[in-house]
């Protein structure tokens, strides 16, 4: 389904924004959160094993739903093993973080996706890597400027979340980090934070498939979730652990089934809809079984 003409406007509108302005760089705040649960040990982790039994390839589903007064998509991966992949702008070719930014879309169409959603947060003046990130088994960053907490998969298949010792990388297939755990065996935290924006998380659930959340808004407008809400809705969905990703203007989902990029990402965290550029995507592959 092709966009139509007003959004495309908007979308080249974005694209010259973002090339000739410096009003970004919100990616960061946006998302610290307070919790009122007492905060995880900064080097907490756990490994948990992905399905990978089930056939049907990745065995994708999507839906979209609303709820929190904004509308969600959800994808479900029930065989992440093989589909979960983690990509960077211009990294793989380079094998290391070069600073730059692509949207969804742009990384999507690159890598083949079948779906994808925006990924982790990145300096957005400097277009840099400010977390961890490993891409098909190279790690293309090594270095955090913050405490994030990360979601991979080692090369055996099983999942690890939280933080990942640099020991383990040669056992990691694919790494990206968020800003902090939303839901922890079974439980969802509280936040304090009464920000509104788009969000998005991902989340395993009891089978070990993989559960990744793009809720609707734009911060100038207050529309969205809160952090709070995004924990719950995690839950609800069936997350046993869930971690929040970078959001705001990032949020977006893209869908080739459905036509590509889903609803409206708000690049400049205005109302309108048009894509930011960004250093990672999660990337489910087309069937291949
Ligand atoms: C985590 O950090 C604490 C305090 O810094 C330390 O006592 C503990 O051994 C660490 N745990 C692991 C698994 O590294
Ligand atoms: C896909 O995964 C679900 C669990 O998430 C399972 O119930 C279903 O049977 C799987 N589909 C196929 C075709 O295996
Ligand atoms: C991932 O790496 C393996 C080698 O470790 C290589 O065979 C494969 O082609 C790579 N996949 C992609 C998509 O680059
Ligand atoms: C990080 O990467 C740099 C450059 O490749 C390397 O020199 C350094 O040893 C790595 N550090 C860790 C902790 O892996
Ligand atoms: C996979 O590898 C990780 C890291 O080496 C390890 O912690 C985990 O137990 C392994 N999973 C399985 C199922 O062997
Ligand atoms: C967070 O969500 C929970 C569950 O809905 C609710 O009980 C709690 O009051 C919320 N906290 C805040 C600060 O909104």
């Amino acid at each position: 389904m092709a966009r139509p003409p007003q959004m495309l406007l908007t979308v080249l509108w974005c694209v010259v924004m973002s090339t000739t302005t410096t009003v970004l760089a919100l990616t960061f705040q946006a998302q610290l959160g307070t919790s009122v649960t007492p905060p995880l040990p900064t080097n907490w982790s756990v490994v948990l094993p992905s399905a990978g039994s089930w056939g049907g390839g990745s065995n994708l589903t999507y839906k979209v739903l609303a709820e929190y007064g904004t509308t969600g998509r959800v994808a479900v991966i029930g065989n992440p093993k093989s589909y979960f992949n983690v990509h960077c702008a211009g990294c793989e070719s380079a094998q290391r973080c070069t600073g730059v930014l692509e949207t969804v879309e742009v990384q999507a169409k690159i890598n083949g996706c079948r779906y994808a959603t925006n990924g982790g947060p990145f300096s957005e003046t400097t277009g840099s890597c400010v977390t961890p990130i490993i891409t098909n088994g190279t790690v293309v960053n090594n270095e955090s400027q913050g405490t994030f907490q990360c979601i991979g998969m080692f090369r055996n298949g099983s999942w690890v979340l939280g933080y990942v010792d640099p020991t383990l990388y040669p056992d990691v297939r694919e790494l990206m980090c968020g800003f902090q755990m939303l839901v922890v065996d079974g439980e969802a935290f509280t936040f304090k934070d009464p920000e509104i924006a788009p969000r998005t998380a991902y989340g395993i659930d009891e089978h070990g498939g993989l559960i990744t959340l793009v809720a609707e808004g734009s911060e100038v407008v207050y529309t969205g979730i809160t952090l709070n809400q995004t924990a719950q809705w995690m839950l609800g969905l069936g997350a046993r652990y869930a971690i929040g990703m970078d959001g705001g203007g990032s949020s977006t989902s893209y869908w080739t089934d459905n036509g590509g990029v889903q609803g409206c990402p708000t690049c400049i965290d205005q109302p309108y809809c048009c894509l930011r550029s960004v250093t990672t995507i999660m990337c489910v592959l087309p069937d291949h079984d």
